[in-house]
């Protein structure tokens, strides 16, 4: 091993073997390769980039490093999502339900919320009873009985890129897109589905704000899919406000419940449709688009989707009654209300502040081992393009204390930029590749 001549190639801008790249994760990945030279070698690369080989290799090596799941021994296509995070993005737990209710069993590695962004697996962890914690045997055998299982990422999965990911959090090398692409990609081609649709979120709230940078971001991520074999497709989506109406664990998961039951918020459920109807396109499940949003539609409209979320929930141990009786989730004492102190039309909803504000009120964490509270958030009643007069209600703030609500009600309602006019934002900017979109006729 060379790990000093790996990290000069890269400094002076050159390219890394295929070789050296599996040297240098799986050293770093046993012990053999110290922090210190990785770090350099992850600083190189902010400066000098990988190149689409490179990247593809070191997912491939990332992929390679644990355990692999293996979903061959349940017929038919099982499918899996990734979004890059965001603020009120409560689209998993609709649609997940929905696709399966459609026929295409899903294999679900969920991730924990970090900074602004939320997570999957808190969200679920709302839910009285419930448990994410699934062996590889868990998870394979409840999608075989169920079609539905999330587990949270276990150690056995994907150990290098668990280990260089909190590297990069210290060293200032998390926002580099080749290392974006492969950590996310590898954790998904080591969850064993045979098609992965991508949600790449752009604008205010997300990971990477510029369209351009998620532009790269999915092209990368679906050529690396392609490369491993895996058939891989990406949208591109607004997180320029908060995709539902709920921030925070528990709110969102009784939002997901109002959408399963056909209520709930417009946007949310044209979101979860339009994502669901790329998953059954990819998983040949649906012809195009058009059919796949009316598979979907029917199995909101017979209460098939939501009959799914209630099995899956007790099949992972949690109480089933919240669906009933959404009241059994936990709730926030303090419900206190932010008004508008003028007239005007939204504008613009800084919308990293709102994720920021809802870590404040404890629903998220600014690092890895921090509890989340389930019962905090804030429900944002207002949206781009909205009226909203002096007095009337922005959002309203969940939380524990009174003291915690005034303690952010100025950044809530400095959130919502009022003006005399507003650009509408379409839900999803464009697909990847371009072909997911065409319809018949
Ligand atoms: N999410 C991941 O899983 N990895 C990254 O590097 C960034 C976001
Ligand atoms: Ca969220």
């Amino acid at each position: 091993m060379n790990v000093i001549e790996w990290i000069q190639t890269k400094r002076d801008g050159g390219e890394l073997t295929e070789s050296a790249i599996r040297q240098l994760m799986a050293g770093y990945t046993d012990g053999r390769i110290p922090d210190y030279q990785m770090a350099a070698w992850a600083m190189a690369v902010h400066f000098a980039g990988l190149s689409a080989r490179e990247t593809a290799q070191l997912t491939l090596a990332m992929r390679d490093s644990g355990e692999r799941v293996d979903l061959s021994a349940i017929p038919g296509i099982k499918a899996d999502k990734h979004s890059t995070g965001g603020v009120g993005d409560t689209a998993s737990l609709i649609v997940l339900p929905l696709v399966v209710a459609a026929g295409v069993p899903m294999a679900k590695m969920a991730g924990r919320g970090l900074g602004h962004t939320g997570g999957t697996i808190d969200k679920l962890e709302a839910i009285p009873g419930i448990s994410t914690a699934l062996t590889v045997e868990d998870l394979v055998a409840q999608v075989r009985r169920v079609g539905l299982a999330v587990a949270a990422q276990t150690d056995a999965l994907v150990p290098a890129d668990k280990k260089f990911y909190a590297l990069r959090e210290l060293t200032g090398t998390v926002d580099i897109p080749a290392f974006i692409a492969s950590s996310i990609m590898s954790k998904k081609l080591a969850g064993g589905a045979d098609v992965i649709m991508l949600d790449v979120k752009t604008g205010d709230g997300a990971l990477l704000p510029e369209r351009a940078q998620a532009r790269a971001l999915a092209q990368t991520m679906v050529h690396i899919g392609h490369q491993a074999g895996i058939r891989t497709a990406a949208i591109i989506s607004d997180m320029s406000q908060p995709l539902g109406p709920a921030i925070g664990n528990a709110l969102e998961v009784a939002e997901a419940i109002r959408v399963l039951k056909g209520g709930g918020s417009d946007r949310l459920r044209t979101f979860c449709l339009e994502l669901g109807a790329s998953l059954l396109t990819l998983a040949n499940a649906a012809a195009d688009l058009d059919e796949g949003r009316a598979i979907l539609q029917k199995c909101l409209e017979d209460g098939r989707g939501l009959s799914l979320f209630g099995r899956f929930v007790s099949a992972q141990g949690g109480d089933a009654a919240i669906i009933a009786d959404p009241s059994r989730l936990p709730t926030a004492p303090v419900q206190w209300p932010v008004t508008a102190m003028a007239d005007g039309v939204v504008q613009a909803v800084r919308t990293r502040r709102l994720g920021e504000v809802s870590v404040r009120l404890g629903a998220g964490r600014l690092t890895r081992k921090a509890r989340v509270d389930p019962a905090v958030g804030l429900r944002v009643t207002k949206r781009i393009g909205d009226a909203v007069v002096h007095g009337e209600t922005l959002a309203v703030i969940h939380a524990q204390k009174e003291s915690q609500a005034q303690a952010v009600e100025a950044d809530v309602r400095v959130a919502f930029v009022l003006g005399e006019a507003a650009t509408p934002r379409p839900l999803i900017y464009e697909r990847i590749p371009r072909a997911l979109g065409a319809s018949k006729g």
